[in-house]
């Protein structure tokens, strides 16, 4: 039991979770939490070792979907993602995103920035809308003919969250109905030559159609409040650390990305028994990976509790490890530095952030408010 004491589950939307995650890694990198039922571990080698596991996998066994969505439409979506299966029947697919990802062309990234940062856009618009609105722009999606699009994304959300009320549920359900009638209207149209869509369905050819159109929707699913907490942490680390001019933007970028991240844990379920760090794991028990806490491991990034833009051999688990690694990390730091950069051209840092963080067991992602408001 560690000497610093916050709920682990709280721990992503808390002020300053760092002090606990130090004393964690330092007195019980991996232990059983007792009241939540949960294996929480938190030094980079044994994160990793877990991620690499094939004992440990995404999902329970017993549950491939939440229990909470079961029988609704986000769960023929839920059910399909790959970041949620594993095994060989999803390895198709996974290789046809990576691939289509990583060849993607980004030179005209400031400019779809520009297009969809409209001026009166407010710092939560800049977070939550604008770095959708430009990744579905460059993936061929097409936004501009369908503006409801990130309304629906933004719904079908509620129901990746354990903390969802039945109202976000329902909301996912809708919004997940429309999401599946939209693609599928896409697909079944001209796609833009040459785009991350036409790749992507030309080079997933012969695989199951739902598949490929539950994983377009995660695409964008699983960017926006990764993205949204990355863009806006960095907002943060401006103000709280300054940003050197001298080195790249890119550099700031990724050094918030590790120092703050906005995933700070991911889960694995246990589906046979092993020891690790001299603890029996055993089939069923499930496992916390704190990501935020390994990004600070002394013995995985040289002092890890001080910020430092210029790292030269940076360490990050904050886009994973392993076979379920994000293939969206470069792109994700690309878009959010090519936001920043319009952003500090346009407005620079005048007037002192207010903030407080979503509600939420993995993700730190803030909300801004004025002195005058509440947050939004
Ligand atoms: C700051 C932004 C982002 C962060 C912090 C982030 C973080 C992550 C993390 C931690 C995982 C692994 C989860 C696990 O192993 O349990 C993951 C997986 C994934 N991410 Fe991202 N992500 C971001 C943006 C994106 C973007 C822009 C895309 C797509 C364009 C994307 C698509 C995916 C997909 C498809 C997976 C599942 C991969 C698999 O299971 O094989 N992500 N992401």
């Amino acid at each position: 039991m560690p000497s610093v004491r916050i709920h682990p589950l709280v721990a992503a939307a808390h002020v300053h979770p760092y002090p606990y995650y130090a004393a964690l890694r330092n007195e019980a990198p991996v232990f059983f939490d007792m009241e939540h039922k949960i294996w929480v571990v938190s030094r980079a080698d044994l994160i990793m070792q877990l991620m690499q596991s094939p004992h440990c996998v995404v999902r329970p066994p017993k549950e491939p979907v939440p229990a909470a969505i079961v029988g609704t439409p986000a769960a023929e979506i839920f059910a399909r993602l790959i970041r949620m299966n594993e095994g060989q029947a999803h390895l198709p697919l996974k290789q046809a995103i990576q691939c289509s990802l990583a060849r993607l062309d980004t030179a005209c990234l400031p400019q779809l920035v520009k297009k969809w940062r409209s001026a009166e856009c407010d710092l939560y618009a800049l977070c939550h809308f604008v770095p959708v609105a430009v990744l579905a722009d460059l993936l061929g999606f097409a936004p501009d003919t369908r503006p409801e699009l990130m309304g629906w994304i933004a719904d079908f959300v509620a129901c990746l969250s354990p903390l969802s009320s039945e109202a976000d549920l329902a909301g996912a359900s809708v919004a997940a109905q429309c999401l599946l009638a939209h693609f599928t209207l896409l697909l079944e149209g001209d796609l833009a030559q040459g785009s991350v869509l036409a790749n992507l369905v030309q080079d997933s050819e012969g695989a199951d159609r739902q598949a490929l159109l539950a994983n377009l929707i995660g695409l964008l699913s699983q960017s926006y409040e990764a993205t949204a907490g990355l863009l806006g942490n960095c907002l943060i680390a401006l103000q709280q650390h300054g940003m050197s001019n001298d080195l790249p933007l890119t550099s700031f970028v990724e050094e918030v990305a590790r120092f703050d991240p906005s995933v700070q844990n991911t889960r694995r379920f246990v589906v046979q028994d092993l020891e690790i760090h001299g603890q029996q794991l055993r089939k069923g028990d499930a496992v916390l990976l704190l990501l935020a806490a390994a990004n600070r491991d002394a013995a995985f990034n040289a002092k890890g509790d001080d910020f430092a833009q210029g790292r030269t051999d940076r360490r990050s688990l904050s886009f994973g490890h392993g076979r379920h690694s994000c293939p969206g990390q470069t792109l994700a730091i690309k878009i959010t530095t090519a936001i920043l950069s319009d952003y500090l051209a346009q407005e620079g840092m005048a007037d002192p952030l207010q903030w407080r963080y979503q509600a939420s067991a993995n993700g730190r992602i803030p909300r801004f408010f004025s002195h005058q408001e509440k947050a939004i």
